[in-house]
């Protein structure tokens, strides 16, 4: 069976998992009986085969994922026999993943920062180097008002941080409308959607209005992680990683050495009469110089720093515009 071909649809549920067919959870084949042990051995051996590095863990997760159980339930009881009912399913899971197919993709869903965000292929895999600009994020002090998230996809940054600022408001832009779909639902199952207002369209563009009308006050900060993978390096990327094929092609290839749209996003906030007090944007580690002669460039005044993620690659081009002015305290009687 072919995997489907990515294709904006108004179709939000045509998930991977909507994909498994019908007849999975069906008897009406011949089988010799197998247990998980035997499972988790011949997947590992495919999943080699197929190039996957750690072939044994992902099998394991895998046979988690076709069995809904535990992994740990799985690891205890080896000897347990993978359920006749169950093998359509798992062989068909098994097959996807030997395309490459990413196991959050087969699953429908991903962890991030703690958080349980829903996916489906419109929508970029959340990735634990992401959490980094989250972290640098929380730091900042006082908290912000407002968060403006850009190239939402399922809206990990942006509702990551509504949960730990209560008092905050959120605004997200995507130009993907069935991305913007899954990430009001990630919205709502965190019970953030009061406080996070979701736009379709391209960077700043669909936020003429809330900019306008002054609901951005001064003490908000913008965050970005738009696609940056160098376009013209398609063809090597897909190739040491073919997962890639199986993500939207606009979440991950930019134009301009992978900086296109930071550097159009960039131009558009200098020209806001109030801008945030910080930007964050998340980046490839060769892009460093570049980004940054570019900023410091618009704003030769701001703090302009990289930080890195946990495996010590800069990840994070943090541009301090101002700090803000000192709050008014309450006046106090002598
Ligand atoms: C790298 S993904 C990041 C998704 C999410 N922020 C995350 O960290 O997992 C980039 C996102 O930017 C969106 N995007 C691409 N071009 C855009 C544009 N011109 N304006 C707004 N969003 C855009 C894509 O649809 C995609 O959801």
């Amino acid at each position: 069976m072919s995997f489907p071909r990515r294709r904006e649809s108004a179709d939000n549920k045509s998930s991977v998992k909507s994909q498994i067919p019908a007849y999975a959870g069906m008897t009406d084949y011949k089988h010799t009986p197998m247990t998980y042990r035997q499972a988790i051995a011949e997947a590992a051996q495919k999943l080699k085969t197929a190039g996957l590095a750690n072939s044994v863990l992902e099998a394991q997760a895998l046979l988690a994922l076709a069995t809904r159980r535990d992994l740990a339930a799985i690891l205890t009881h080896p000897e347990c026999e993978l359920p006749a009912k169950l093998r359509p399913r798992w062989n068909f899971l098994l097959k996807l993943r030997t395309r490459r197919v990413p196991l959050a993709l087969l699953a429908g869903h991903k962890e991030f920062f703690a958080l349980d965000f829903q996916i489906n292929r419109w929508t970029l895999v959340p990735r634990p180097a992401t959490e980094t600009l989250i972290e640098i994020a929380l730091k900042i002090r006082p908290t912000p008002a407002a968060v403006v998230d850009i190239g939402t996809g399922c809206g990990c940054i942006a509702i990551s941080l509504l949960k730990k600022w209560p008092h905050a408001a959120g605004y997200a832009t995507d130009i993907s409308k069935n991305a913007l779909k899954v990430a009001q639902t990630n919205a709502r199952a965190h019970q953030v959607s009061k406080r996070l207002k979701f736009f379709a369209g391209s960077l700043l563009a669909p936020l003429k209005n809330v900019v306008k009308n002054g609901d951005l006050k001064n003490n908000w900060i913008l965050t970005a992680n738009l696609p940056y993978l160098n376009s013209l390096e398609r063809d090597y990327y897909e190739k040491n990683c073919p997962e890639l094929l199986h993500e939207p092609s606009r979440a991950l290839y930019a134009k301009k050495n992978g900086l296109q749209l930071y550097f159009r996003l960039l131009r558009q906030v200098a020209q806001l009469k109030n801008p945030p007090r910080a930007i964050l944007l998340e980046i490839s580690p060769e892009q460093t110089r570049e980004i940054k002669n570019f900023s410091q460039h618009i704003w030769p005044r701001a703090v302009i720093s990289c930080q890195p993620d946990l495996a010590g690659q800069a990840r994070v081009l943090e541009i301090i515009l101002y700090k803000p002015k000192k709050l008014a305290l309450p006046e106090t009687r002598k």
